[in-house]
């Protein structure tokens, strides 16, 4: 059993939520500091102490380290739709890059020193080849992109101030696992967009571009199952712990592309619907997969769940919401 005391910043939405549950499960104590406005209070876990607060709310979050002996943070907290970082760029910079140093600076005022960071696959850009590796060039094609590359960039300057940590490049997580689903409001993301549709809640599923170079023109991405992200979690927190540091792509190696995942989304459903061919959306690039194998090699880590599971899984969840919305 681990005695551990984790603040998890952002662990009201839906990577965070799910997180926060893998690691109540393996002992760890757990602080959600939480905005709510992406997040969701009904997803945190009973267990967890909660503090609702702003990033940008630097007297609350010095209460939350005073009042808690801390060893480690993990920060999910941050905007994280490509096409409205197009649209609303300083509000991205401002949050994703300049409340997370505050956290940090307040973290060092404490004496804590490690923390795990939500980066993504969008720091790539339009990767020159796939499947991407670390120390593939760096070139983001969308604020979003260059905010978190920039955050990993103030994230190793912080090493010379004794900071250690351990930045996970997401790639798509998908899912549901817990009870919990993908809820974010605005929906933006395919696979839950996809599930509405077969669900009737929308007439049609958009595909944002058929001309892409890529198998069948549409976008490929990397869809990972939201419960194998928050294992890698938990391994890259115990090897934070234990002195490991440095960039990682959480991912699965395989690519899907749009057409596919909605053919997954028909066949695991047995609903037919709408599709309908839509212009590019501005800052997509047309494939994104990972390389997972420095992150396999050095947590030994291996995704268990394929894109059927993934599709499953958010099938029964939306399911069930909408079960529940319709009783009430
Ligand atoms: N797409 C459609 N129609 C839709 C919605 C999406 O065709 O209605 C396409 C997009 O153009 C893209 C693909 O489906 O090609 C996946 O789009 P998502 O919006 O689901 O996800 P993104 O790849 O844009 O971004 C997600 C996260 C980011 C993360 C990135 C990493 O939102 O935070 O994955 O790969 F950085």
């Amino acid at each position: 059993m681990v005695h551990e005391t984790i603040l998890v910043v952002g662990g009201a939405g839906y990577i965070g939520s799910h997180t926060v549950k893998y690691l109540l499960e393996k002992g760890y104590n757990i602080i959600v500091y939480d905005s709510l406005v992406n997040g969701h209070e009904e997803l945190i876990d009973q267990s967890a102490k909660f503090y609702k607060g702003c990033l940008s709310d630097e007297i609350m979050l010095e209460k939350v380290f005073s009042e808690n002996k801390i060893d480690a943070v993990i920060d999910f907290a941050g905007f994280i739709e490509a096409g409205e970082s197009m649209k609303r760029p300083l509000m991205f910079f401002e949050n994703n890059v300049g409340n997370c140093i505050k956290l940090l600076r307040i973290m060092l005022k404490f004496n804590v020193n490690k923390i795990i960071f939500s980066s993504t696959a969008a720091v790539y850009g339009v990767p020159k080849k796939v499947p991407i590796t670390e120390d593939d060039e760096k070139k983001p094609i969308n604020y979003y992109g260059e905010t978190k590359l920039m955050f990993e960039q103030v994230l190793n300057a912080a090493r010379t101030e004794g900071l250690k940590s351990i930045k996970l490049r997401y790639f798509n997580a998908a899912g549901a696992w817990y009870n919990i689903g993908e809820w974010h409001n605005p929906e933006t993301h395919l696979i839950p967009l996809v599930i509405n549709t077969a669900l009737g809640l929308r007439e049609s599923i958009k595909i944002f571009g058929v001309d892409y170079d890529t198998k069948d023109g549409t976008c490929v991405r990397d869809y990972v199952h939201v419960v194998d992200l928050a294992k890698a979690h938990e391994l890259a927190l115990r090897g934070l712990l234990n002195g490991i540091e440095g960039e990682f792509n959480v991912g699965t190696g395989k690519g899907y592309s749009v057409k596919e995942v909605i053919d997954t989304v028909k066949r695991v459903t047995g609903k037919d619907f709408k599709i309908e061919i839509s212009e590019r959306r501005e800052g997509d690039p047309a494939i994104l997969v990972a390389s997972p194998e420095k992150f396999f090699k050095t947590f030994g880590w291996m995704p268990e769940k394929d894109l059927n599971e993934i599709v499953s899984s958010a099938w029964s969840w939306h399911k069930t919401q909408l079960e529940t919305f319709k009783k009430k």
